[in-house]
């Protein structure tokens, strides 16, 4: 089982990037966390601010892993290039979010990437991440 977690633009900031929105906890001591807490499954990690590069990694690991956990951050809102990368690949993609997007600004509340996921995840902190994988486990035992 491996599994592929994206981060977009602004989450590498996490920690210190407007915590009462984001939370106080830097990624790496989550990713870590998660790590230990699924030690069967392998969970690459890959954070980018740049749109083209986000596109990139979906297009490299999009047709050998068994999940991508993707937080695509504003680009979420706009980008029908990303939509477009997950739909051109077999892996299948979860949307998270750590924030509830929509209680804040209506720009957040519309997704241009939902159509292309095989579901959405927000408003659970950090966890959102944890329950995504939880999703994709979940899926593939139901399917084997
Ligand atoms: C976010 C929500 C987006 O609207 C925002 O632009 C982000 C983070 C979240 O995880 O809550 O960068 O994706």
């Amino acid at each position: 089982m491996r599994i592929q977690i994206i981060n977009g633009p602004n989450l590498n900031l996490l920690g210190v990037r407007e915590p009462a929105i984001y939370g106080k906890r830097a990624w790496e001591d989550y990713l870590k966390d998660l790590r230990q807490r699924y030690p069967n499954v392998r969970i690459d990690y890959y954070q980018s601010n740049l749109e083209g590069d986000i596109i990139n990694k979906i297009q490299e690991v999009g047709f050998d892993r068994d999940g991508i956990v993707l937080n695509a951050g504003a680009y979420t809102h706009t980008s029908v290039a990303i939509l477009d990368a997950i739909k051109s690949v077999n892996t299948p993609t979860i949307e998270v979010h750590i924030s509830n997007v929509h209680q804040r600004e209506e720009f957040r509340h519309h997704s241009m990437i939902s159509q292309g996921c095989m579901g959405v995840i927000c408003g659970f902190g950090l966890d959102s991440y944890r329950l995504a994988i939880e999703a994709i486990l979940t899926k593939s035992e139901t399917e084997e």
